[in-house]
Order: structure tokens, then C-alpha cells, then sequence
């Protein structure tokens, strides 16, 4: 899947504004996410963290919410591009990796490299996925 320049400006743009909306008063670090669907829209998203710490949503899991929220279960994702306040890359923890795969197997994934955005396949980022098999559902066999 080949994204465009104005695809890349975009979602950089949307990821680095939502970074600004970041609730994040115990690890200080800021996140802002953006997806960009199948159906050619950007949503936005940042880390929200709690007091019982464990309860932090992640930023990209957050902008995926709102993908699903404007789109509804047939949402997929096209990529989806990642700032944070800290220097250097911030690429999404395994939990959100494993959320990006769900609504997107051919998902992009755009973070800071050395030189510019990076631009990652989410295969690439989880190797050996885990998938449920259709045998393992309630009502199937
Ligand atoms: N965080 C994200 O928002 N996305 C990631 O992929 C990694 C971590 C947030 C969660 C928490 O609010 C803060 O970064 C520190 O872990």
C-alpha cells in the first residue's frame, strides 16, 4: 500500500497536534497518534494516563478508537503515524502493534528515524502475530 506525500504531511501533522492534547502528568512523555482509513480520513489521538498507572491508554489505541467511533467495525486502517515528546524514535509498544494488525495486516507505520519519517509495515513491526483461528470462536465448528 503507497501513500502520498499529502498522506505523509497529514498524518504527520495530525499526530504531532494531537501530541499537544497529551494527558500525561506521571511519565511526562507525550504521545500523539494518527490513523489514516481506507475511506481517505485522519483521526487523532494521545496518551491518557491515570493514577492507577496501569489503567494509561496508549495514544495510538486512542486515535484507533476514534477511527472505529467516526467509521464504525468495518474501519481499516491505511497507516498510522506516531510523534512523542521525547528525542529520538517512539515506536508503539506491543500492545498497539497488535491492535494496528486487527484493523490493518497492510498497515503502514510512520515514526521518526535518523533521517525523516520512517515508514514500517506493521508485519514487519510483529512478527508471527498472533491470530484467532475461526475454530476457536463461540459458534463455530
Ligand atoms: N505510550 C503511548 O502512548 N504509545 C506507545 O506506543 C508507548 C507508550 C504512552 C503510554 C504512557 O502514557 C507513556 O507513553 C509512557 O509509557
Amino acid at each position: 500500500m503507497r501513500l502520498t506525500d499529502k498522506n505523509r504531511q497529514d498524518l504527520w501533522k495530525a499526530a504531532t497536534q494531537a501530541l499537544s492534547q497529551a494527558y500525561a502528568p506521571y511519565s511526562r512523555l507525550r504521545v500523539g497518534a494518527s490513523v489514516l482509513t481506507a475511506n481517505g480520513h485522519i483521526y487523532a489521538g494521545a496518551n491518557v494516563e491515570n493514577a492507577s498507572y496501569g489503567l494509561s491508554l496508549c495514544a495510538e489505541r486512542a486515535a484507533i478508537a476514534q477511527a472505529v467511533a467516526a467509521e464504525g467495525p468495518s474501519m481499516r486502517l491505511k497507516a498510522v503515524a506516531v510523534a512523542s515528546s521525547q528525542p529520538g524514535a517512539l515506536t508503539p509498544c506491543g500492545a498497539c502493534r497488535q491492535v494496528i494488525l486487527e484493523f490493518g495486516s497492510a498497515a503502514l507505520v510512520l515514526f521518526p528515524g535518523e533521517e525523516g519519517l520512517l515508514e514500517v509495515p506493521i508485519t514487519e513491526l510483529l512478527p508471527h502475530a498472533f491470530r484467532l483461528s475461526k475454530e476457536a470462536l463461540p459458534g463455530e465448528k
